[in-house]
């Protein structure tokens, strides 16, 4: 661990304003607020209402990861650590019990194509040393009696878990509000302008005329992050929305018919405590397009249900459309602005918002507080990287 300088042109806030109240935005807040920053938080919805909503919440750093990108998977790696200890404590904080599903995912082929690939993943995981396991159709079965009888294949990839984050969006809000952080939300909440002297910014106006004033902000807004009103080119970072588009479906005889997370081709399903399953995703390059098609829920229910054919059976209750923020790398944003003191960021977490989450609070408040840091974790997320430098397009937008 290092003590990083803050940053060349920063200095420690004691008071942050915080646009948006996602889970970025809300571990931000509470960890800045338990450490006795006056943190206020601003969404234009209520907390968690955009894509944290919409997250499946797995917090699954080897089969998320793209295979060549070992910084993106120290990074999740680095984040799954963080969950049970994070997840303990935010349920001191807020009273609300944030349960981890912690059985191992199993990655299962539908036909020889699918077993291929499998067969390839599983390679390049093991040359990078992380462990996974083969399994013979019938043993997946035996493990998961609602698998097809046609199953191809399977790998049981262990330590990864999976959260709902609904419920942590709600323990988050308590724990952040507990802790002194002020949560406004409603359309007279939503960001108007970001204020600034040209060098350092000095607060943001809101829909409703307020002047509000701080001597830091930073920018959790998701796929909306680098279009905030009033951000100088320089800092106008290139965030952009890759919708995803999943279902909400529910066994009426409660939990039980699939235990673990099963991913396959691009698709995946997650059993929630309650009966619920999330059945995602596609992924769409369509800018800020939130509808939910005909053809998604088609194409979801025939993959998902080619590989659980009981899935057919059960209650449709929603069907969802997110925007994942991403970054030009893959990588979130996470530190100070490349120009505007006072200016940061958490942001571009892409497909992995929850499980970058509690790493999120603890590395921008590392640096934000000047405490000591994980240099190498604050390398891969800072905002200043090269990848990150925003295009003529970008700082006009
Ligand atoms: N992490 C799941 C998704 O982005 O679809």
């Amino acid at each position: 661990m290092t003590e990083l300088p803050i940053a060349p042109n920063q200095t420690r806030p004691d008071d942050v304003l915080v646009l948006g109240a996602g889970l970025a935005g809300l571990t931000v807040g509470w960890e800045l607020a338990a450490a006795g920053c006056r943190v206020r938080i601003l969404d234009r919805e209520a907390p968690g209402q955009a894509t944290s909503r919409v997250a499946a919440g797995m917090l699954a750093p080897v089969t998320e990861a793209e295979p060549d990108d070992p910084q993106q998977l120290a990074l999740g790696r680095a984040a799954l650590a963080r969950w049970p200890g994070y997840a303990a404590e935010l349920e001191a904080a807020s009273g609300i019990v944030v349960p981890l599903r912690r059985r191992p995912t199993l990655a299962v082929a539908r036909d020889r194509d699918e077993a291929e690939a499998l067969e390839r993943f599983a390679g390049i995981r093991e040359r990078l040393g992380l462990p996974v396991e083969r399994l013979l159709p019938s043993a997946a079965r035996t493990l998961e009696p609602a698998l097809a009888p046609t199953l191809r294949g399977a790998l049981a990839v262990p330590d990864e878990q999976a959260v709902d984050p609904r419920v942590v969006v709600r323990a988050l809000a308590v724990a952040a509000g507990d802790a002194g952080a002020r949560i406004a939300t409603g359309p007279g909440s939503a960001v108007e302008e970001l204020l600034h002297d040209g060098t350092r910014v000095t607060g943001a106006r809101t829909a409703d005329g307020l002047e509000l004033r701080s001597e830091a902000v930073v920018i959790a807004a998701g796929s909306w992050s680098g279009r905030v009103p009033g951000l100088p080119g320089r800092d106008r970072l290139p965030v952009r929305p890759v919708k995803g588009q999943l279902l909400v479906l529910r066994d009426p005889q409660g939990p039980g018919m699939v235990e673990r997370v099963l991913r396959f081709g691009a698709g995946y399903l997650v059993p929630r405590d309650d009966g619920r399953y999330v059945l995602g995703a596609t992924t769409e390059e369509r800018g800020f397009d939130h509808a939910t098609t005909a053809w998604a829920v088609h194409d979801l229910l025939r993959d998902g249900a080619e590989l659980v054919p009981g899935l057919l059976e059960l209650e449709l209750r929603e069907t969802l459309a997110g925007l994942r923020p991403a970054t030009p790398d893959g990588h979130p944003a996470i530190g100070p602005s490349p120009g505007l003191a006072g200016l940061w960021w958490a942001t571009g977490h892409y497909r992995n918002g929850v499980l970058l989450a509690p790493l999120t609070g603890t590395l921008l408040a590392d640096r934000m507080l000047g405490r000591p840091t994980d240099e190498a974790l604050q390398a891969i997320v800072d905002p200043a990287r090269p990848a990150l430098t925003p295009t003529p397009e970008d700082a006009r937008a």
